[in-house]
Order: structure tokens, then sequence, then C-alpha cells
């Protein structure tokens, strides 16, 4: 069996983090999305990885690499445009050949991995699995209908009236039955040759399609909240260590773990957090369910349940809460007089200040 990974696209929908970056990458406890998802394709004991790149390819190159350190040999399949799912399984054709495969989409991000699905699918064979996840607002989604036993008869993607709350999550099993079906695909409204229309071609040509419930999920929904949340399922679970510095007029309480070159001073840090490497936190307090990437500064201010990414600071602020702070991102009290908000804000940013 081999993996395609899809980690081209353009990412709108969590801005402004991605105006800068590729959405695959954004961190969850200080590590990229995309690698989650990489772990979980190795642990199910795949090997041979495609991972299909767009504009962001430099960026997903830089930080994957060969894959020889997830324990994956990676090939890059460029894709001109995000042309649509099955545009991705249609130019990967060749490295695919007549192999089962896993499709993951590399902004998904699904707790517990994948080893149960791949397990199964193996065990029953079927054209494809699918997974499914109940969400609040099923029209984000690919959404499937199932019959009274649980089948699945009928897909529709982002529909305006969907027929049930079940979501498409982002990893299907394929057997080589898809590429046919991919083959005869026609775009959609939206100009993209879609996943789900090659899924319902399986299920209207009478091969069998399973799905499997799952509940542990996250997908970028533009939704700070959601990211917070996913953050702290992942800080839940993290082995506390501490290979910085850490003095003694410092308080480690929990869960925390500071990363090699990291500094800790005159501090009170309580878990879950994740102090990254080359980071300093001073005269601060740092509480549950916090990221600090690497070589950020937070100084004299206090923070909680909230994601710091790399090289920002935070400098003599007060209390931050349920905060995403973006890449080099300065966070400074204002002057005393005028008693006035100072903001350099990049397109699409969020603020939200206490008066
Ligand atoms: O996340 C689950 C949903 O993913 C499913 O419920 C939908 O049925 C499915 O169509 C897909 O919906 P999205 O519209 O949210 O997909 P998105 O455009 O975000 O792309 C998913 C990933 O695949 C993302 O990492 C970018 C990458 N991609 C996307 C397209 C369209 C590519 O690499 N190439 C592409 O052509």
């Amino acid at each position: 069996m081999k993996a395609l990974v899809l980690a081209g696209g353009a990412g709108s929908r969590l801005r402004p983090i991605t105006h800068t970056s590729a959405k695959q990458l954004v961190p969850v406890a200080n590590k990229p999305v995309l690698f989650y998802g990489l772990e979980a394709i190795r642990d199910a004991g795949i090997r041979e990885v495609g991972i299909v790149v767009g504009d962001t390819a430099k960026e997903i190159r830089r930080a994957v690499g060969d894959g020889s350190r997830f324990g994956l040999e990676v090939t890059y399949l460029p894709q001109e445009a995000p042309l649509g799912l099955a545009h991705a399984v249609l130019i990967a054709r060749d490295f695919l050949g007549g192999d089962d495969f896993v499709m993951y989409l590399g902004d998904n991000f699904i707790v517990g991995g994948i080893n149960d699905l791949v397990a199964r699918f193996r065990r029953e064979r079927p054209a494809a699995q699918i997974m499914l996840t109940r969400v609040s607002d099923p029209r984000a989604f690919g959404v499937a209908e199932l019959d009274g036993s649980g089948r699945v008869i009928g897909l529709e993607e982002k529909p305006e009236k969907p027929k049930s709350d079940l979501a498409l999550v982002g990893v299907y099993l394929f057997g080589p039955d898809v590429h046919e079906v991919v083959a005869g695909l026609k775009p959609s409204w939206r100009n993209e040759l879609e996943i789900t229309d090659a899924v319902q071609g399986l299920i209207d040509s009478g091969r069998r399609v399973e799905s499997t419930m799952i509940s542990g999920y996250w997908k970028d929904t533009g939704n700070v909240t959601d990211m917070l949340e996913v953050n702290r399922l992942v800080l839940e679970s993290v082995e506390p260590s501490v290979e910085g510095s850490v003095d003694g007029a410092s308080e480690l309480i929990g869960r925390v773990v500071v990363e090699p070159g990291a500094s800790v001073s005159g501090s009170r840090v309580v878990g879950p957090v994740i102090v990254g490497a080359g980071s300093v936190v001073r005269d601060s307090y740092v509480g549950p369910f916090t990221s600090i990437d690497r070589d950020c500064s937070v100084i004299d201010s206090e923070i909680e349940y909230s994601i710091v990414l790399r090289g920002a600071s935070i400098d003599g602020v007060g209390r931050i809460e349920c905060s995403l702070i973006g890449r080099e991102a300065e966070v400074t009290p204002a002057p005393r007089v005028p008693k006035a908000h100072r903001l350099v804000l990049g397109d699409h940013s969020k603020v939200q200040i206490s008066k």
C-alpha cells in the first residue's frame, strides 16, 4: 500500500497565518499539522508516500525533505494548480501504479492515527473506504448519506441543503479501480475534479464503498477556536521534559516541555505547556494549553490557552488568552500617553481589545 498526501492548494481559511505560509505547516503543539499525518501513515506500516505540492512546494520540501526522518520514502508530485482532490489522484497515476493507497489531506488532523482504518481496509478490501464524523455545519464539507444498514449510498460536495450531518474526513482508502472512474470525471461547478464524485462513481458502478465513524477530528475551518482546541487536545498527552534551562526562581507545574536551548527564569509555568527551542520566558506566567514555538520571547507578561508561532515576542503586556500570535509578531505596551492602542495589523488580522 502507498500513501498520497495532498499538500498543494491555497490556504484562505486560516488567514492571516496562511498569507505567508503553507496551511499544512501550521503548527499544533509546535509541530506542523502535516507531520502528524506523515507519522500516522508511517505508523500504519506504509513507506512509499507521494506528496502533491503546488505554489508552496519549496516550503513543503524544505520541511519534509526526502522523508527519511519520518521513516518514509517521499516522492514529490507537482500539481500545476489546485484543480481538485481527484485531479491529484489523476496526476499521481504513475506513482500509484496498481497499488492500494491511502489519500491523506495534509491539512487534516486525526486524533489516534489511521491504523485501525488501514487494517479494516486490508481485511475487507472494498473499492473505497471513507471516514465520517458528525459536524454542526456540514455545508463546508463533503457530506455522506447512508442507508439503514450504514452503507454509503450518496455523497455531495459542500451541499447547500445537506442530507445528513456526516462530513467526510480527509482520509480515504482506495483500491486501483478508482483510477478508471477518475479518468472519466468532469470538473464540478467550482471547476475541480471532486473526489466525492469519484467515490459516487464507484457506488454507481456497483462497487462496495465502506465507511467508518470517527470522533477526534480537526479541520482548518478558519476558526482559531478550533485550532486552540486541537492544540489543547495534543498538549494533553505530551510527556514532560526539561532540556533547556530553568532557574531556581521558576516553578514548573504539571506537563511542561522546555526544549533544548530554551530558558525559563523568574516564571511560573502551569502545564500542559511547550516552550520551544531557543525561546525565552522571563518574569512571566504561562498557563495551561499554551504552545510557544521556537525562538520566541515572553517577558514580564501572562499568557494562557494560546499558540505563539516562531520568533514572536510578547513583552510587558499583562494577560493574553485564547490567542494565536503569528510568526515574528511583536506585542508590546503602548507609551503611557496618549492612552491609545497602536496597531500594525496584517491583512485579515483580528484583534479583540478589552476596554
Ligand atoms: O477536510 C475534509 C474535506 O476536504 C472533505 O469533507 C471534502 O469532501 C473535500 O473535498 C475536502 O474539502 P476542502 O474544500 O476543504 O479541501 P481543500 O481545498 O481544503 O483541500 C484539502 C487539502 O488538499 C489541502 O491540504 C490542500 C490540498 N489540495 C487541494 C486541492 C483542491 C491539493 O493538494 N490539491 C488540490 O487540487
